[in-house]
């Protein structure tokens, strides 16, 4: 970890201006009605309980066979969880309620457009519609467990529908951000080696109907280029027998699903049991290096993390509206939307576009409306609508009993602004930190038993040991304040099986750095790297400082600053590119780019064609806020671009010494440049 960016900068930020916070006990209210409140729960899932204590959660699902074994760690890092026990992910979020449930609402969509009606789907009709698509996607396009099938799809309730339906016979999903270029999505096809892509015509976003379709044209392109055939494109519409796409249909390959469904009305396709260990889906994830990975997630494991911490973190009751304003297309939609909500039997609220749209008190509205009780979001979005609006909560009728915030670190004023005006003083706050590879939670407070602390994540949830390690291996004293890279001690069942198809990546960038003995099958001597850097309080409470390796957390999601560097280096003009984090306000992080030139260029078109290669190769979400052309990179005497020189020019910080650089002039002409 040479350059430690990130770091530098939230540790910074950090110790300025974040003091030891008084904390908020939960209410009496919320207390009295919670699904756990008794504190022995740490007991049960204490180390010397471990791995068997996963079984409390296991127990929330519906099994066709129990397991033999609870942990195999056998073959470290490559832990498998209740082996020899057989489960079924869709019956688990479907079929099984139908008993008690079948008339409540599974999912309640509701469309940007404020005149479009509320779709609500109940437990019956989710039933019907995940088996006429599960009967599809199996006899229309050939689909069995263990394919991959990519879906690119935007927050409509298609969505969770295919995703059901795969996972009803046990295909492999691997869902593309719709916000993803067609690049991006046609890399992830590729990787994946699917031959099925499911794509949208259009939706709504920001008050336009964004073209969609056109996307899968590139990215089946893309895909070819890599060598991965795409056979079939099934096409949802937005519009029921309406296309709303100028993109062609290419015949033979491109079919609208609503058209082909017909053939499958009132078909039912039993669910396949599954082994636990098989995989439910691939979720692709930036990392520091090279191309995205794809974690994939085990069936079992991850149904009983996302059961259980959705059960006891997230507190849903079958009788809570719930929403989480997350898109499915990140791991926080697929476990805290779709898989662990639906498997408690909870609703479940998909909105399809922004929420500021058509104004700032949509979210309100749309609470108040549906009554939803539990809510849930990040803190970009709960800066931008304090930002809108600070007040707006207060003019709409709706009282939360429980809210998330999630993604990055929460600033406590903008905690405070939550706690006070958005949850009107009353929810309980859970403020829940983890990664598109841990499955689920890995540090929340437990909403009923902990008091909440602006700005800090809390304790381990049950089950999870973290550990806190210096550079050298060292393990930092417990609670002292000491920041270090926090790891995980131990294996837990929502945990990542393996990047796909790179089980190399798999050790060297999360077991690798403090593994204490490569020989060793015990699992104590392979601490998982999380990559974030954080501190333990006296209390136990840990505090997240941000990303240790070259990753920008944009609005609570991950981007690659290789994956932006190399869509600059796209443009022929450029000759190098550095990509740093910039402080933002709303989105926590933003990328600033740095671009030098090859001789004798016209720089004038070159900032708008890094822009516009980077929301091809990425989409508009790595946009970055500032490109500057410079004559030279701030570079070491070895040649290696000093990106921590960068950072500090563009957060306006102190640069250090830069004596020892090879050019030292240039720094201070680029500093000039961009801090005029
Ligand atoms: C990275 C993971 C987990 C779902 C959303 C993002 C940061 C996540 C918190 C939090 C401080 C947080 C970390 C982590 N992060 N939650 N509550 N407090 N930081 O998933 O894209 O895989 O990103 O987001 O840096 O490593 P992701």
């Amino acid at each position: 970890m040479a350059e430690n960016l990130n770091l530098d900068v939230s540790e910074a930020q950090i110790a300025v201006h974040w003091q030891e916070e008084q904390v908020f006990p939960p209410s009496a209210q919320f207390i009295a009605q919670a699904n756990m409140t008794d504190p022995r729960i740490f007991e049960r899932f204490s180390e010397d309980k471990f791995p068997e204590c996963y079984k409390e959660y296991a127990d929330l699902l519906t099994w066709y066979r129990y397991w033999h074994t609870t942990l195999d760690a056998s073959d470290p890092p490559f832990w498998k969880w209740f082996l020899g026990a057989e489960i079924n992910a869709s019956y688990n979020c479907v079929d099984r309620h139908l008993d008690k449930y079948k008339n409540k609402a599974a999912l309640i969509w509701v469309p940007e457009p404020e005149d479009e009606p509320h779709v609500t789907l109940t437990y019956q009709e989710l039933y019907v519609r995940v088996n006429e698509v599960a009967a599809l996607l199996r006899d229309f396009a050939g689909l069995k467990a263990g394919d991959r099938v990519t879906l690119h799809l935007p927050m409509v309730l298609e969505l969770p529908i295919t995703m059901l339906a795969c996972a009803r016979l046990g295909v492999i999903h691997s869902v593309v951000f719709g916000g993803f270029s067609a690049k991006a999505c046609g890399e992830r096809i590729a990787d994946s080696g699917s031959e099925v892509l499911v794509t949208m015509d259009g939706y709504y976003r920001g008050g336009k109907l964004l073209e969609h379709k056109a996307k899968s044209d590139g990215a089946i392109e893309v895909a070819a280029k890599e060598g991965q055939t795409v056979d079939k494109v099934l096409i949802w519409r937005r519009y029921r027998g309406k296309y709303v796409s100028q993109a062609p249909i290419v015949e033979g390959r491109d079919y609208f699903v609503d058209d082909v469904l017909r053939d499958y009305v009132g078909e039912r396709v039993d669910p396949v049991p599954m082994p636990a260990e098989a995989p439910l889906f691939l979720m692709y994830t930036s990392g520091t290096t090279g191309s995205p990975k794809g974690c994939q997630h085990s069936t079992g494991g991850y149904m009983a993390y996302v059961a259980g911490t959705s059960k006891y973190v997230q507190d849903i009751q079958p009788d809570d509206v719930y929403w989480c304003m997350a898109d499915i297309g990140w791991i926080t939609g697929h476990s805290y939307i779709v898989y662990g909500p639906l498997s408690l039997a909870a609703t479940s609220v998909m909105y399809e576009g922004v929420p500021t749209c058509p104004d700032a008190g949509r979210a309100w509205r749309i609470a108040e409306q549906l009554s939803v009780d539990i809510f849930h979001t990040a803190p970009t979005t709960i800066r931008m609508l304090r930002k809108a609006d600070p007040d707006g909560p207060s003019r709409y009728d709706y009282q939360f009993k429980h809210m998330t915030t999630v993604g990055e670190p929460i600033e406590p004023e903008v905690w405070r602004w939550y706690y006070y005006v958005v949850g009107k003083g009353k929810a309980a706050i859970v403020d829940t930190w983890w990664q598109t590879e841990t499955g689920g939670f890995l540090c929340s407070t437990m909403p009923a038993i902990h008091p909440m602390k602006p700005g800090s994540t809390g304790p381990a949830v049950p089950g999870i040991y973290p550990v806190i390690y210096d550079e050298d291996g060292n393990e930092v004293e417990r609670g002292h304040g000491r920041a270090g890279n926090i790891c995980i001690r131990n294996p837990w069942p929502g945990a990542f099986q393996t990047v796909w198809g790179d089980r190399d990546r798999y050790v060297s960038t999360y077991y690798a750095k403090y593994c204490k003995d490569r020989n060793s099958t015990d699992w104590r001597d392979w601490p998982y790297f999380t990559g974030d850097a954080a501190m333990e309080a006296a209390d136990g409470y840990y505090r997240i400082l941000g990303r240790v390796d070259d990753v920008i957390n944009v609005a609570g999601h991950r981007l690659g600053t290789k994956e932006i560097e190399s869509a600059c280096l796209d443009v022929p003009e450029v000759a190098e590119a550095a990509v740093v984090p910039l402080a933002d306000p709303i989105k926590g992080r933003v990328p600033d780019v740095y671009v030098s030139l090859q001789p004798d260029c016209d720089p004038t078109q070159v900032r708008a064609a890094v822009v516009r290669s980077i929301e091809i190769s990425i989409g508009k979400i790595a946009r970055p806020k500032h490109v500057y052309v410079v004559p030279d990179m701030p570079k070491t005497r070895s040649g290696k671009i000093m990106r921590r020189v960068l950072a500090a020019i563009s957060n306006g910080r102190d640069i250090g010494d830069v004596t020892t650089l090879a050019n030292p002039s240039v720094v201070s002409e680029i500093r000039d440049m961009v801090q005029g």
